[in-house]
């Protein structure tokens, strides 16, 4: 069975988002496997974000995934992985589609209330790095 690694980043949490989110997820058939609430510190953002170092917006990324706790799970089903990509929506909040978790919550491209693994092979690297 396919696995995806979600997050419900620090603005879900502090926003009483996280039961709308996961209802979204099981709703649609998924199992959630594996979760934990975490504060998550730098170390394991710099490994999760690496691709993004250089980019401009990579220090405010950091502190606002910082600033508070995430819910970070696994969930696993059919196509999970581009599924949950399309229920996320678009990450500029003026392209992500009303009815998607972006859409209908993110006003920013940084405060996107969400992150899901974009291929199988992140989505085995991103389950390494949070659930080792
Ligand atoms: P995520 O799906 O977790 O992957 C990278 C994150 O970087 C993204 O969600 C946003 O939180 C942030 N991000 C991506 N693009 C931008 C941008 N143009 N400006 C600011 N933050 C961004």
């Amino acid at each position: 069975m396919e696995k995806t690694l979600v997050i419900i980043k620090p603005d879900g949490i502090e926003r009483g988002l996280m039961g709308e989110i996961i209802s979204r997820y099981e709703n649609k058939g998924f199992k959630i496997t594996d979760c934990k609430m975490i504060k998550a510190d730098r170390e394991i953002l710099e490994k999760h974000y690496a691709e993004h170092r250089e980019k401009s917006f990579y220090g405010e990324l950091i502190s606002y995934m910082t600033r508070g706790k995430v819910l970070v799970m696994i969930i696993e089903g059919n196509n999970v992985i581009e599924i949950i990509r399309k229920m996320h929506g678009k990450t500029n909040p003026l392209d992500a589609e009303m009815g998607t978790i972006r859409g209908d919550f993110a006003n920013s491209a940084t405060e996107n209330v969400v992150h899901a693994s974009d291929s199988k092979e992140s989505a085995e690297r991103e389950i390494s790095i949070w659930f080792s």
